[in-house]
């Protein structure tokens, strides 16, 4: 007999979603994560309401720079907007049910969709620094234990919510988005390591035999979880970096904020396409 003990975050997270919903100013047409260096989309958006997470009760503090814990309330086209401005993860040592609390609160406060964004290193021989990639799969192999833990082993119904994931509905729509921007938006799986430290080139050499285009340490858990809360989820990286051992170069998380902010326009203007065509 299998005996499972699920957190339930909800109630763990009262106090959160409580303010939160009192706050709220809208139901959101779409909710996005905004990852390393990527934080400023945030400023492109008509402000409606500002939040720092350290107004809500227990909510994690990133350790991370380029992570400023901001929840935002905005409008872009007329469509409303939740994003969130910086992210915990779970090198921080926090738990995946800490990590997922966007995904958590955006579901509460009834987004529908949400878009993962990330900076990753790239795998793929074909990609460069500067590049955005589009997640057609991920990997999270090596924390399944945890994700079951998280979500629950799955009933028919919640199996069902992994059978279009991510969404092509709303991958359908990126990549539109990047054609009408000119955008050569690379497209393949997401490769999810623990951290803390960067991969070792013999990581990263089975991660590329084993099909991983590009490598990171968020954003899988959160699609896991969006995904069987019933969201429709997409993720685009932007590749910050080749990855470990591909070149000569040491990583670091300066470079990779660095690049990030080199292309935030390009990455930009994909995301506020989207929204328009959404
Ligand atoms: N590996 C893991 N995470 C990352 C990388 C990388 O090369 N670049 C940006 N985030």
């Amino acid at each position: 007999m299998v005996v499972q003990i699920l957190v339930d975050l909800n109630y763990k997270y009262k106090e959160i979603l409580k303010l939160l919903e009192k706050e709220s100013p809208f139901k959101p047409d779409l909710a996005l994560v905004l990852g390393s260096g990527l934080g400023d989309f945030a400023d492109r958006v008509e402000l409606i309401r500002l939040l720092s997470t350290s107004e809500l009760p227990g909510y994690p503090v990133s350790t991370v720079s380029g992570h400023q814990g901001k929840i935002i309330f905005g409008q872009y086209k007329s469509k409303n907007l939740l994003l969130f401005k910086g992210r915990i993860h779970f090198y921080e040592g926090y738990l995946l049910s800490e990590c997922i609390l966007p995904g958590l609160i955006s579901c509460e406060l009834g987004a529908e969709k949400i878009i993962l964004t990330n900076a990753a290193g790239g795998v793929n021989n074909k990609y460069h620094p500067g590049d955005l990639m589009l997640a057609n799969s991920f990997n999270g192999i090596n924390i399944k234990k945890e994700l079951t833990d998280l979500i629950g082993l799955a009933g028919i119904e919640k199996k069902n919510n992994f059978l279009n994931f991510p969404s092509s509905g709303l991958n359908k729509l990126i990549k539109k988005a990047a054609v009408q921007n000119k955008l050569d938006l690379k497209e393949g799986v997401y490769w999810y390591t623990k951290g803390p430290s960067y991969e070792t080139p013999a990581e990263i050499r089975m991660i590329s035999i084993f099909g991983g285009d590009a490598v990171g340490m968020s954003t899988v858990h959160e699609a896991f979880f969006a995904a069987s809360k019933g969201m429709e989820l997409s993720a685009v990286s932007c590749i910050t970096n080749y990855a470990a051992g591909t070149t000569d170069k040491k990583l670091n998380h300066q470079d990779v904020i660095l690049t990030a902010n080199l292309v935030k326009t390009k990455f930009e203007n994909l995301i506020k396409k989207t929204i328009e065509l959404l």
